[in-house]
């Protein structure tokens, strides 16, 4: 039951919209899926009220530091992917999280690379491993990109990353009508209509694919327990 969590310090960059197509595609491929809501925004625990119950998903509002490690315990044996979505912010619950991750998702927005954000994180995950010998798999996925955005600039920006030893997902998360919609219909890209929301197809393809390389990444065997030291290099970590 690999916990996959997404991470950005900076608010708008995309983390909560790909954590829940990842959450959508998965459970309707037939995988057990437990959403972490750890964001004070909660946006998926409201989709998650307005869709009714969803097979093979279920989501946990109100994450904190005292809870959160209780909440993976307690659901594993039901779960096969854990997903948790995270606030805007660099924090001890976000390092708590990231620590308990066997990937992190780092979401960049493509079209305005405003990747400060993100840099917090990866500096978070430089600290867990420097200080605690904690190494955590990690990519950037770039996100609402659109046409304007030409592959060859889009090449430069992950030249750019893996200069800095940092991977990047090869499927961009696009700037879709759906993946907006999907938040105020509740539901999931396979119960929305067609006729009615533009490129759907699309959007179910990019997601297809987004969510087989995320699952790619992911370690075959579990990584070994966290104990009460990890949890100290956490606190200091944040
Ligand atoms: N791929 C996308 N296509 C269309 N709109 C998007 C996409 N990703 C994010 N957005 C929009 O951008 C805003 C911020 O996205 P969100 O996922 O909430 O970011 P974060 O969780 O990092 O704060 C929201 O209004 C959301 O609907
Ligand atoms: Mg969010």
């Amino acid at each position: 039951m690999p916990v996959i969590t997404f991470a950005n310090a900076k608010g708008g960059a995309g983390k909560t919209t790909a954590a829940l197509i990842l959450a959508t595609e998965l459970a309707s491929q037939g995988h057990r899926i437990t959403i972490l809501d750890a964001d004070p925004q909660r946006w998926i625990s409201h989709w998650h009220e307005i869709s009714g119950r969803q097979r093979n998903i279920a989501v946990i509002s109100e994450v904190s530091m005292a809870s959160i490690q209780g909440h993976i315990r307690e659901n594993r044996d039901t779960t096969d992917y854990f997903i948790i979505d995270l606030a805007g912010a660099r924090d001890a619950l976000v390092a708590t999280a990231i620590g308990l991750s066997d990937h992190v998702m780092i979401p960049v927005q493509g079209c305005a690379m405003d990747a400060r954000g993100a840099a917090q994180i990866l500096e978070l995950l430089k600290q867990l491993d420097e200080k605690a010998g904690i190494r955590i798999g990690h990519s950037v996925v770039l996100t609402r990109m659109n046409s304007m955005v030409t592959t060859r600039a889009m090449a430069a920006i992950k030249a750019l990353l893996s200069a800095r030893g940092v991977a990047v997902l090869d499927t961009p998360i696009g700037e879709r009508t759906a993946f907006r919609d999907i938040f105020d219909c509740g539901g999931t890209l396979y119960s929305m209509d067609p006729a009615k929301v533009s490129n759907l197809d699309k959007a179910r393809e990019n997601a297809r694919l987004f969510a087989g390389e995320v699952l790619g990444l992911l370690p075959s065997r579990k990584r070994s327990a966290t104990g009460r030291g990890l949890f100290r290099t956490l606190r200091q970590a944040a």
